[in-house]
């Protein structure tokens, strides 16, 4: 099937003009299949249309941050009754404490609040709290994990420093003898341990925690009084509710939250416990848009409405339904797949697959199809997925498996 691409294509030649590379981190469409379309028009639940009119389900939302649906009715009456009154002003608007006490109310761990734009002001939040309360330096984070674009974490590092992460020791995810082997290289300099709940580095299988590791890290802060912060940036609120060790029984001393808060509005938190409530008095940090209130109203409505449906529940029927047509399609076409990590969160990639063209191409057929989802990156559901859709999405996709079986042939 083709689809048009017109003013999409245009847009690429005009950005090349004035915008260098013609876009930038991850939303740069040069590194995805050509048919990709980099520009979107507008979102209604789980559907999207770029700028050509195109329609599709979209399996991304965005790389995370809807996650009741596009345009959600609850979130928008919100919005809009805050943008009535004013976002921007020479103090907070009361929404700040009533969200911060809302998100102390909805996670356990969680004894106060502190707000941001990104997800990268959050986890770099965390490392500057857990430096200020310890009086150390090093932190320790898995090889490979994404905790931001910040000179301390981005994973390209042009333009950065060696003395950016100076500071840093390394571990492999989910191997606690590497995390207790980094942990004695810090000595007493262990400000902190960073992790992803899950192992979900783009351009890998994902893997889900081993909670001994989980347990096995909490320990480690524990003995050493330094402070465990799980980066929830990506899986927050998709998970638990409560946050996303909350199944597991592992609490952080801090966490950073962004993506999902906000069902696409710009926001992102820190929270942390009563005993890192004293450093994070005293550390300054701030930023102009920080305390709008557009996004914070947004935020309220978005988890007060999670909590009442149970959102990670809805989202994971949603993904079971999901993987086991994509398994089922995959096994009838002879094709060998792997789908990882949580359910709401999918992600699936092809056997023999080295060079990712059969992702390729099956991406750019579920495309063309109708179906936003992703070669190398993890995918994620909104509660705005209902069954229908997905069995729309599972039409698109047993086409693009049948294309890249006629392709590759079989395994
Ligand atoms: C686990 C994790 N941490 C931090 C970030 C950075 O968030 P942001 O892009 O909002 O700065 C991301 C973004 O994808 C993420 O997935």
């Amino acid at each position: 099937m083709t689809i048009e691409t017109t003013k999409d294509a245009e847009l690429r030649a005009r950005a090349t003009k004035v915008v260098p590379g013609g876009m930038y981190g991850h939303m740069n469409g040069a590194n995805l299949p050509p048919a990709y379309p980099q520009y979107f028009a507008r979102g209604e639940g789980p559907r999207v249309w770029d700028v050509d009119g195109n329609e599709y389900i979209d399996l991304m939302c965005s790389y995370g941050p809807i996650v009741l649906g596009h345009r959600h009715a609850s979130v928008e009456a919100a919005v809009a009754a805050q943008r009535a009154e004013g976002d921007c002003f020479t103090g907070p608007s009361a929404r700040l404490v009533e969200l911060a006490e809302l998100l102390v109310d909805v996670l356990p761990a969680a004894d106060w609040a502190m707000f941001c734009k990104n997800g990268t002001d959050a986890t770099t939040l965390c490392l500057t709290i857990a430096r200020a309360a310890t009086g150390r330096r090093t932190v320790l984070a898995a090889t490979g994990s994404y905790h931001g674009a910040a000179p301390w974490c981005t994973p390209n590092p042009a333009g950065t420093t060696p003395e950016d992460r100076a500071n840093l020791r390394y571990f492999e995810y989910n191997d606690l003898a590497s995390a207790e082997q980094a942990a004695r290289e810090a000595g007493d300099d262990l400000a902190a341990i960073i992790v992803t709940p899950f192992r979900h580095d783009a351009g890998h299988d994902q893997e889900l925690v081993d909670p001994a590791f989980a347990l096995g890290l909490r320990d480690i802060c524990d003995r050493t009084a330094a402070a465990l912060v799980l980066d929830d940036v990506r899986c927050g609120f998709r998970l638990d509710i409560g946050g996303s060790w909350e199944p597991i029984g592992v609490r952080p001393d801090l966490a950073a939250w962004s993506k999902a808060i906000a069902n696409g509005y710009a926001l992102a938190a820190v929270t942390g416990t009563d005993a890192l409530r004293e450093a994070a008095t005293h550390i300054f940090t701030t930023g102009s848009f920080w305390f709008s209130s557009v996004s914070m109203a947004a935020a309220i409505a978005t988890v007060t409405r999670l909590r009442e449906i149970d959102g990670p529940a809805v989202m994971e029927r949603a993904g079971r339904r999901l993987r086991h047509g994509l398994a089922t399609q995959a096994a009838s076409h002879g094709l060998r797949v792997n789908q990882t990590g949580p359910v709401q969160l999918p992600f699936l990639s092809f056997g023999d697959d080295p060079e990712r063209e059969k992702a390729n191409t099956w991406t750019t057929e579920c495309v063309r199809g109708g179906v936003i989802l992703h070669p190398w990156h993890n995918w994620f559901l909104s509660t705005a997925h209902t069954d229908d859709d997905i069995d729309a999405a599972l039409a698109v996709t047993d086409a693009a498996f049948g294309v890249v079986r006629a392709r590759f042939g079989a395994a």
